[in-house]
């Protein structure tokens, strides 16, 4: 009976053909642990909406309404605290995921030749996650969301040349923001974002499928295996392990919501969420006419010199322990951001 109705889909559909074809992909025999990355940042995505979904069910996209419906959520929503509390901390899970994905595939060299464009799709896709962070970060209109995006604002008017259109683009007139920056970023976080990276991701998956998965040296001579079932097991632990830290974090840490978002506050101390404040930190490198150069141009060359990284380093592929440039720039870029 199950044999037949697999059948009749298979012979209508292909779809089970098609799952086979997913699963028993040929990888390179040194696949392993260290690959388990990318598929717990599509899992964090796919948390993320579905969390997003269920918070949009009882959040009012106004500024008048939006913080009243948080604390609705908060506090009279089965299971609201716990729904915001997943989709708070997932996201900041989800940069540490992509992160580490991206450390992974920069100490294995995976971004060579024929891999460049398999990067820049990569890097688009930090760029994505990083965006939802600083459109989500308004919706809850208390004091911090309010003074964190008029930063946020100033920061994009001192692009060179492109200042005032970036306000309008935002909706601001730099010093304060209402209405229209809310619906901007609202409509950015859940209109435009999501599909934007549901493309992206499906490209990225393609570009990994169409050229397979990096081989190290130790693959040359020896036979490939499959995606199923070893790999698909490590991947399905590692989603698991960052779904026990989701949940623990959700369950015991509480998501900020300070005071109403009150634009004559004047002496609030607007900070960033943690994955922005390496900004915050040139910022504070650069002051006066310098304040560009921190805000503005650091951040732009770093984005270009990351995209550039296939480009630059053309050598081939060698074991990890050999590549100490690669090692030595993981390690001490942290510190040079610190300093
Ligand atoms: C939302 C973010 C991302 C998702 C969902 C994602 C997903 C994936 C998946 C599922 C794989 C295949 C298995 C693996 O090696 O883990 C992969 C491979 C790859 N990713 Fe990503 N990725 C993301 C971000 C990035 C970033 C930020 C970079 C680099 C800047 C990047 C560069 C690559 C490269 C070069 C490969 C091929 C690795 C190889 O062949 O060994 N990805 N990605």
């Amino acid at each position: 009976m199950h044999r037949r109705v697999l059948d009749w889909l298979e012979e209508r559909t292909g779809v089970e053909s098609a799952i086979k074809h997913f699963f028993y992909e040929d990888i390179p025999e040194s696949s392993g642990w260290h690959q388990v990355f990318g598929s717990v940042a599509m899992f964090a995505f796919l948390v993320q909406a579905l969390t997003g979904i269920l918070l949009s069910l009882n959040y009012a996209a106004t500024p008048g309404e939006a913080y009243d419906s948080l604390r609705y959520i908060m506090t009279q929503v089965t299971a609201g605290p716990l729904i915001r509390g997943m989709h708070h901390w997932a996201a900041s899970l989800m940069i540490i995921v992509v992160v580490l994905h991206m450390i992974q595939v920069f100490l294995w060299g995976a971004y060579k030749r024929p891999r460049e464009a398999t990067w820049m799709s990569g890097v688009v896709l930090l760029l994505l996650t990083l965006a939802y962070g600083l459109s989500g970060y308004l919706l809850p209109w208390d004091n911090r969301a309010y003074w964190g995006t008029v930063v946020a604002t100033q920061i994009a008017e001192l692009a060179p040349g492109l200042g005032p259109y970036m306000l309008r683009l935002l909706g601001s007139d730099g010093t304060s923001i209402g209405a229209v920056t809310f619906t901007r970023f609202y409509a950015a976080h859940v209109l435009l974002l999501p599909p934007l990276t549901m493309l992206l991701i499906g490209l990225h998956v393609y570009l990994v499928r169409r050229h397979g998965v990096a081989p190290t040296p130790a693959d040359e001579g020896r036979p490939k295996k499959k995606f199923y079932p070893q790999q698909v097991a490590m991947d399905t632990v590692a989603i698991f392990v960052w779904f026990a830290v989701l949940m623990g974090m959700a369950i015991l840490a509480r998501v900020p919501l300070g005071h109403v978002a009150d634009p004559t506050d004047l002496s609030f101390v607007p900070r960033p969420e943690w994955y922005f404040l390496f900004l915050f930190q040139f910022l504070t490198w650069f002051e006066g006419p310098l304040e560009v150069v921190g805000a503005v141009i650091l951040p732009t060359l770093a984005i270009v010199a990351l995209l550039l990284v296939p480009f630059v380093d053309r050598g081939k592929m060698a074991f990890v322990r050999q590549r100490t440039g690669a090692l030595a720039v993981v390690i001490l870029g942290p510190f040079s951001g610190a300093g």
